[in-house]
């Protein structure tokens, strides 16, 4: 241990320098070329495992800092840092209480809390939930909950000659597709709604997709709405969407992975101030609350729902029905060994307080705003969708060119001269069939200073590469 507490110390003071470039961007070829990963028959010496994790930390994007701009989370949040490494030390398991009795307790105190937050726990209902492995596995059981709701015995029985039918929105997250592939609902049953110019779905376009499938015989079964979509941010309206599901008895989803702590602030949860009419909602704490990889939820209003659908098995040895059953997370979950990635949240929440969560966004809610106002002041820059959460999607764009390909060929070699440059780290993407720079702002140290000198990068490097 104490061998690994120096070596720990070393690769945090001396392998990952300050100031080091965010991103190596070694091509797969050359770092396979450089690197020997092989396994073989014998151990190794201490030396070459040291080699391997300086190069490990040496060739990865360093998202601590605060110029990765590239994905929905950055920056450190070292309560939760140090919960990660306090769990892999205790190694517990969370299928009972009794192999994870501290873990489980906070693991409920969350839910509670997240479930405060979203609604579910309104004086009629208490609301429930379970943590899960990322927010692909939360949208996963969310759809899981719905088949459930619809028809109990799909678990038991399968399809039976059924066909059940999804609907997200055309801006969804792409793990709606694996969940429809794993549940057997048939990706070709997950249908993608069109969603309006503000990246929003379109109700009137999710009723006409329900009459078609029930007309067809189908059985529609799912609307799962997003809080915070993965390109530009929209928040999807909850109480429309609400309507059309109470109306066809359809279960209601939101995937608020992303978006989600949107409900800490006071200023912005307006943007899903129907959360609490949905049946079931997503939440990464990975991604803005920053907690290391993975900690995310899957919170349901309606008590019980998750172990009927979920529990099966284990009861001869593993869920004795002693005095603390009632806090066997276990039969709520997919899994059977889960990390107990309470603590890392559980620790950080406590030490930052709902309060210290609000400000952040707040605070971001800030930057953005000014982020957007410098794109919409510069000439070579331009917004491609409004932005109402921490997504800012926009394009360098100089006045000859109107080539849409042109313009998608330049701006994904901004994203990647400025990648290998080391600097500011933004990544392409593409909504509504046009190309630009997505930038994210999970980053609570980011300043108005960061962002101008990325937006100046964004133009010089633009205007070589346009040869101007
Ligand atoms: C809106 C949305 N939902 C779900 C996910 C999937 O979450 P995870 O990466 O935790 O599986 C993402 C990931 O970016 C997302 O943006």
């Amino acid at each position: 241990m104490q061998e690994s507490l120096e070596l720990l110390s070393r690769a945090i003071n001396e392998w990952m320098p300050k100031n080091r470039p965010v991103s190596q961007n070694p091509s797969a070829p050359e770092l396979e070329k450089i690197l020997d990963v092989s396994l073989g028959e014998q151990g190794c010496d201490q030396q070459s495992l040291e080699d391997a994790i300086k190069a490990y930390l040496h060739y990865n994007p360093d998202a601590s800092q605060v110029d990765f701009f590239k994905l929905l989370y950055s920056g450190r949040n070292k309560h939760a840092l140090l919960g990660d490494w306090i769990t892999s030390l205790s190694n517990a398991t969370m299928h009972t209480y009794q192999v994870g009795p501290v873990a489980t307790l906070m693991e409920l105190e969350l839910i509670r809390q997240w479930n405060k937050l979203v609604g579910f726990n309104d004086g009629k209902n208490e609301g429930e939930g379970v943590m899960v492995a990322g927010g692909s596995q939360a949208n996963l059981i969310g759809m899981m909950l719905a088949r459930h709701h619809v028809c109990p015995d799909y678990k038991t029985k399968g399809a039976g000659g059924r066909t059940l039918v999804a609907y997200v929105s055309d801006q969804a997250h792409y793990s709606g597709q694996k969940a429809a592939n794993v549940l057997g609902i048939g990706t070709d049953n997950l249908i993608a709604v069109a969603s309006d110019d503000n990246g929003r779905i379109c109700p009137v376009a999710l009723q006409q997709e329900i009459d078609k499938s029930v007309a067809q015989g189908h059985i529609p079964f799912y609307i799962g709405i997003t809080a915070g979509t993965t390109v530009i941010g929209a928040y999807d309206p909850v109480a429309a969407c609400s309507k059309i599901a109470r109306a066809h008895n359809i279960w209601l989803h939101i995937d608020g992975a992303w978006g989600g702590p949107i409900l800490f602030s006071e200023q912005y949860r307006h943007l899903l101030a129907d959360s609490h009419l949905a049946d079931s909602f997503t939440w990464d704490a990975h991604k803005l609350m920053n907690v290391p990889i993975t900690a995310a939820v899957i919170l349901v209003k309606h008590e019980g729902a998750l172990r009927a659908c979920c529990s099966g098995g284990g009861g001869e040895y593993l869920f004795h029905a002693d005095e603390n059953a009632a806090y066997n997370l276990g039969e709520r979950s997919i899994q059977c060994g889960r990390r107990a990635d309470a603590l890392k949240v559980w620790l950080s929440w406590k030490a930052i307080g709902n309060q210290g969560f609000a400000a952040k966004i707040d605070h971001l809610q800030s930057i953005k705003a000014e982020c957007v106002e410098m794109v919409e002041q510069s000439e070579s820059l331009e917004m491609l969708a409004p932005s109402v959460y921490l997504n800012v999607l926009f394009r360098y764009r100089p006045e000859h060119m109107t080539d849409e390909q042109e313009i998608r060929k330049l701006n994904i070699e901004i994203c990647k001269t400025m990648m290998r440059n080391g600097g500011p780290y933004v990544d392409y993407a593409q909504y509504k069939g046009r190309y630009g720079i997505r930038l994210i702002l999970a980053n609570g140290e980011v300043t108005r200073e960061h962002i101008s000198v990325l937006l100046d990068q964004c133009e010089l490097v633009g205007r070589e590469l346009a040869g101007q």
